[in-house]
């Protein structure tokens, strides 16, 4: 804790010119106090003793002078101060940003949003607070306390002794009270943490616990976490409230004492009514500095705890990154290859893939197909890295993935993930997210090919219709399509659909399907495609057939069907389909119609490639027209 304590001080150092510049103002304050008192006791003891109406005057105008300077000094004081740690609260907040950005999605699995959001607010927060006026406070309460206590010895020893036993009394007791607040600070930000991800989790799925009615158990874990912040809170508050009973005990007797053997020793003639009252004044000084102390005496440990909370997530280490000698990857024709590649996720107890091999030539589509948690996305997530192989390699164009940077790696690839997501903004800056440059027209272009045109042009605003948190809301279908527009537009070498329908009604997904097949029938880039449709997958270059992070069986359609029961079973559903409707009524026909006229590639209607397989013609005929003869 306190290795990150001076860690986070480091921060200050571009911004030092900002604290020593209230540093030196807590010395002309600090002055300013200190000689303030004798100016009371010149007045006291050489003005209205002697009668000298001058002198007080004199005396006056110098105390008025002091309150001036004591002004603009706190004034530099506070200010500089603050903007030091504003200075220090950039810096922390930037780099934590950029540290999250960089993280992999390893480290994103297992850390709660919430966590990460208290790190980057809360926690840098407390850090700001104690670097800045934190800081010149502490450094103003010890050298008005040492000043102070000097000037007292020097005025008159004996009350001086008595003051400085009460204030190691005092310093004593702050001790005590700092050693136990401490860890209730890393406590309270730890609550403060899981709160946190409590409300963000729940912000995030109010719709799942609607649905569920689960309304009263998320209240009662919110609650939970709620009641442990109250509890330390209150914790806090009570040592807070009986440490400072005590201190302010402990001062009152000390002073008490003073005014008695003061009184006693200006009786005795040894001691002048001023200097007693300027070393009474001197007393009640002392006060501030110490309560000042105590104060911070918690916010220190507590900064403590924030910033090990805050340098744990700056020194997660980062996984993928570029490696030292990484060369630019130049443009790729797109031929992708996976040599024998193994991938375990952390803490799992089993690969999610498991010596896959294959290679997409470029242009082709390859269409993955598998049952639930088989592998699918996890293959296509390590094209542009979001995780590294354990075993084997990732080769794009001959190059391993791992030895190009990520910047010209990814820069090549467009992927439309499992889950897309929209950022708060227009239609049009969605879309261009991937190339922010793009004319009107292209934007235009990609959303018609993505089947997400009709739609945008019937919003109020078209394009310039604002989404996401505070704009109007998309159907799973539209943010698809949406998702879609923006992969094409990117146009990369490498496009990747990881296509989630699941999610979505009927008619939204005949739409998506109808908008990815047209698509990657008019595609010449060597596209991933995952689903589960035989009218997307029949058109595949190759298809490769997953099970429990297995490549089990990969080849075209119809060798599929022949060759592997797996494939069959998957798709049986819907060869069933096929067979069970009249095959100009089924929707499948059409899109293979669709896609037949737009490619030219197929031959019209079936051709019977896969006879000799275990389904019934009609269904094999139905299945297999299409790409099939390209
Ligand atoms: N972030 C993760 N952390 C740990 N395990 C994971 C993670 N993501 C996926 N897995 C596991 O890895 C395996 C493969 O998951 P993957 O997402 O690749 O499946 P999938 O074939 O895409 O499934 P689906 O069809 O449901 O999308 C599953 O067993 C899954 O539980
Ligand atoms: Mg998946």
């Amino acid at each position: 804790m306190v290795a990150a304590l001076r860690r986070a001080f480091g921060y200050l150092r571009p911004h030092r010119g900002n604290v020593i510049a209230a540093l030196v103002a807590v010395l002309v304050v600090t002055v300013a106090n200190l000689l303030a008192p004798q100016l009371i006791r010149i007045v006291i003891d050489s003005g209205i003793a002697t009668r000298d109406g001058q002198v007080i005057a004199l005396a006056v105008a110098g105390m008025f002078g002091l309150a001036l300077l004591r002004g603009g000094g706190s004034f530099v004081q506070g200010f500089y101060a603050e903007r030091g740690s504003q200075g220090v609260a950039l810096d922390l907040r930037d780099e934590f940003f950029v540290k999250v950005e960089q993280l992999g999605f390893a480290f994103h699995d297992r850390t709660p949003t919430g966590q990460l959001l208290t790190r980057a607010t809360s926690d840098i927060e407390q850090v700001r607070f104690v670097t800045g006026n934190g800081f010149v406070n502490i450094v103003w309460a010890i050298v008005q306390i040492v000043a102070i206590v000097i000037l007292l010895f020097v005025v008159n020893w004996q009350l001086a002794l008595i003051t400085f036993v009460s204030i190691l009394i005092i310093f004593g007791l702050l001790g005590r009270f700092g050693t136990s607040i401490a860890p209730l600070f890393t406590r309270i930000q730890a609550a403060l943490g899981q709160l946190n991800s409590t409300l963000q989790e729940d912000l995030v799925g109010l719709r799942t616990i609607r649905a569920f009615r689960g309304e009263e158990r998320e209240r009662a874990r919110y609650r939970g976490h709620n009641a442990t912040m109250f509890d330390l809170n209150i914790q806090i508050v009570s040592l807070f409230s009986t440490n400072f009973r005590a201190i302010f005990l402990v001062a009152g007797l000390a002073s008490l004492a003073v005014v008695y053997a003061g009184g006693q020793q200006v009786i005795g003639g040894d001691l002048q009514v001023g200097e007693l009252v300027a070393f009474y004044t001197y007393l009640n000084f002392l006060l501030g500095p110490i309560l000042t102390l105590g104060f911070l005496g918690s916010a220190v440990p507590r900064a403590g705890a924030s910033a090990v909370r805050i340098f744990a997530v700056l020194d997660e280490p980062v996984t993928i990154t570029d490696r030292p000698d990484a060369v630019p990857l130049p443009p790729v024709e797109g031929r992708v290859q996976f040599d024998d590649v193994s991938f375990r996720y952390p803490e799992a107890n089993h690969d999610a893939l498991h010596g896959v091999s294959f290679t997409a030539e470029p242009g082709q589509t390859v269409a993955i197909i598998g049952t639930t948690g088989s592998g699918k996305s996890t293959l296509v997530n390590l094209i542009p890295r979001f995780h590294d192989p354990a075993e084997g390699t990732v080769r794009i164009d001959g190059y391993d993935v791992r030895d190009v940077t990520l910047e010209s790696l990814r820069g090549q690839i467009a992927p439309v993930l499992q889950e897309s997501r929209l950022f708060s903004g227009t239609v049009r800056d969605n879309i261009a997210y991937g190339r922010p440059d793009a004319t009107m027209g292209e934007i235009q272009a990609a959303a018609a090919a993505a089947q997400a045109a009709p739609f945008i042009e019937a919003m109020a605003d078209g394009y310039e219709t604002i989404i996401g948190e505070r704009g109007v809301g998309l159907s799973g279908g539209q943010r698809q399509r949406v998702a879609i527009a923006r992969a094409l537009l990117a146009d990369r070498a490498i496009l990747i659909l990881d296509d989630s329908t699941s999610a979505v009604d009927a008619t939204t997904e005949a739409e998506i399907r109808i908008a990815i097949d047209r698509l990657l029938a008019e595609r010449r880039q060597t596209t991933f495609v995952i689903a589960q449709r035989v009218s997307t997958v029949r058109s595949a270059d190759v298809i490769l057939v997953m099970d429990a992070g297995r490549i089990v069986a990969q080849g075209t359609h119809e060798h599929l069907l022949a060759h592997s029961d797996l494939y069959v079973s998957i798709l049986g559903s819907q060869l069933g389909t096929e067979t069970a409707f009249a095959p100009d009524e089924s929707t499948v026909d059409e899109i293979a119609e669709e896609s037949v006229a737009t490619n030219g590639t197929g031959n019209g209607t079936g051709n019977g490639v896969a006879s000799g397989s275990r389904l019934a013609p009609a269904a094999v005929a139905a299945a297999t027209n299409g790409r099939t003869q390209r």
